[in-house]
């Protein structure tokens, strides 16, 4: 790869040409820096041991430094445990608040956990359990720590990582070069939308890298080595949020993060779904068109984009075409693309009648055994439009058609919902996996239908509280 420039801990920092551009920062950290601090525990992206922050133009975030390559550094700052402390050793409010609370007893985690905790002081984020969720501790327990992070809530943030901002702003373009041939047949990072979609049309075979949230596991699990690759991260156009009267138009490379932020009013049931995305390293880092192009049957958004009516916007060389998010889904893991054509955009219309629903073994960082998404509208207590589609139940994110079908024309009632539970039995005939057999997740699946008509009728139907 080109040399990139980054602020490590205070310090500005460049990478030389000629480094492997799928170097992961953990790596990197460790074994060229010596910066032993952050840890390696699952090297996946699941344990938070690595996580450390990444700050630019738009804020500081948690990040896990294992499955984050070199060039997604390029004009930003990085904070490890070694620079949260002050450089002449004054412990951040969180650090001391870890000791005070009794926070830590291995120590494994707390690197991780002192990388998570300052990033959300930075923010001034006091939703513990879930900036905390994508920190894993075997031994203190999470009382304690969440203790020690409300301890640290009102103290103020140390004028050592202010100077980040200092460093971001004036001399960094996060744009990054277009150029870049060390090593590998292909520029590494286009500047713009136009320049990637005539990079990726002349170079069809280039593996294109988003968030690495996925792709990051191909090389630190897999151990593939990945020539050429195109990194999005320097494309400022891909990361536009808009709204017009067709909806939202998110670019390729919203993160999650991101999304749930802009959907919290429009559409609470999706933010409130991506609350439950992964973690928060995961989510500030994983974009909506890697969740959609990996073409995986359980993932999260493509359940609740396709029940919204979602619409696909895809591009190769100049040439640019629309379509319903649930025709790209064609088979297990094979999607409408072209070669050299990659996703653009996504137009997500708004949907007020949106109910998702998410179901896994753990409540927090678990994929979904299945996803659940119902946009369901009643006029006058009769059904007149229903949108439903299922992750978990097929080789993809897949529509209920016999089922909408049995839902549409039909009153809104008890009655209606229990032949419509019966439908989805002609719609899905899903697999049984590590995650769930095919004969639960049929009958969860007919139950949320149920329990999205329950919800709307007020019943409470929380499952994370325990009636008395
Ligand atoms: C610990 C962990 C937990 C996770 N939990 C969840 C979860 O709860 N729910 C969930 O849905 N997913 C989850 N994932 C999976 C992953 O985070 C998501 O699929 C994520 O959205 C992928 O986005 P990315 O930007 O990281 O994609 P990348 O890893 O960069 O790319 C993924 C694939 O998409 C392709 N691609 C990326 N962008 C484009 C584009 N614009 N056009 C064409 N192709 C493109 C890449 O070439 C690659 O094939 C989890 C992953 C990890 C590691
Ligand atoms: S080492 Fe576990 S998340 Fe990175
Ligand atoms: S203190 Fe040992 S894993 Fe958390």
């Amino acid at each position: 790869m080109t040399g990139i420039s980054f602020w490590l801990n205070g310090s500005e920092t460049h990478i030389p040409a000629g480094e492997s551009p799928t170097r992961t920062l953990l790596d990197w950290l460790r074994e060229v820096r010596g910066l032993k601090g952050t840890k390696e525990g699952c090297n996946e992206g699941d344990c938070g041991a690595c996580t450390v922050i990444l700050r630019d133009k738009t804020g500081a975030r948690a990040v896990n430094s294992c499955i984050l390559f070199l060039p997604q550094l390029d004009g930003r700052a990085i904070r490890t445990v070694e620079g949260i402390t002050s450089p002449n050793g004054q412990m951040h409010p969180v650090q001391q608040a870890m000791i005070s609370h009794h926070g830590s007893q291995c120590g494994f985690c707390t690197p991780g956990f002192i990388a998570s905790m300052t990033a959300a002081h930075l923010n001034g984020d006091t939703a513990h359990d879930d900036t905390l969720a994508g920190n894993l501790c075997r031994c203190t327990g999470y009382a304690p720590i969440i203790r020690a992070a409300m301890a640290a809530e009102s103290a103020p943030i140390p004028d050592w990582l202010e100077k980040d901002v200092d460093f971001i702003c004036p001399k960094i373009s996060s744009g990054g070069e277009a150029e870049g041939r060390g090593g590998q047949t292909a520029p590494l990072r286009p500047r713009n939308t136009d320049a990637l979609a005539a990079l990726y049309a002349a170079t069809p075979e280039a593996t294109l890298i988003a968030g690495a949230t996925d792709i990051g596991l191909w090389v630190t699990k897999q151990l593939r080595a990945l020539n050429p690759v195109i990194f999005l991260n320097g494309i400022p156009d891909l990361q536009e949020i808009t709204e017009s009267e067709t909806g939202l138009r998110l670019g390729a490379m919203v993160t999650i993060a991101r999304l749930r932020e802009a959907v919290q009013h429009s559409h609470p049931a999706l933010a409130e779904l991506l609350r439950r995305f992964a973690s928060a390293q995961i989510r500030n880092t994983a974009t909506i068109g890697g969740n959609i192009a990996n073409g995986s049957p359980i993932g999260d958004s493509p359940p609740a984009l396709i029940a919204a009516g979602a619409t696909l916007h895809l591009r190769r060389g100049a040439e640019r075409r629309a379509l319903p998010l649930e025709d790209f889904f064609l088979d297990y893991r094979k999607q409408d693309r072209r070669p050299g054509e990659f996703v653009e955009a996504i137009t997500l219309p708004p949907a007020p009648d949106l109910s998702c629903y998410k179901l896994s073994k753990r409540f927090d960082q678990d994929i979904s055994a299945l996803c659940g998404c119902f946009n369901i509208t009643v006029t006058d207590g009769r059904i007149t439009a229903a949108r439903i589609a299922f992750g978990g139940m097929a080789g993809i994110p897949k529509r209920a058609p016999a089922t909408e079908a049995a839902l549409t024309g039909s009153l809104w009632s008890e009655a209606t919902i229990r032949v419509a539970m019966g439908a989805l039995a002609k719609d899905y005939q899903p697999l049984s996996d590590m995650r769930a057999s095919a004969t639960y997740r049929l009958s969860a699946a007919q139950n949320l239908l149920l329990r999205c008509f329950y919800e709307r009728a007020g019943l409470e139907t929380s499952v994370l509280r325990v009636a008395p």
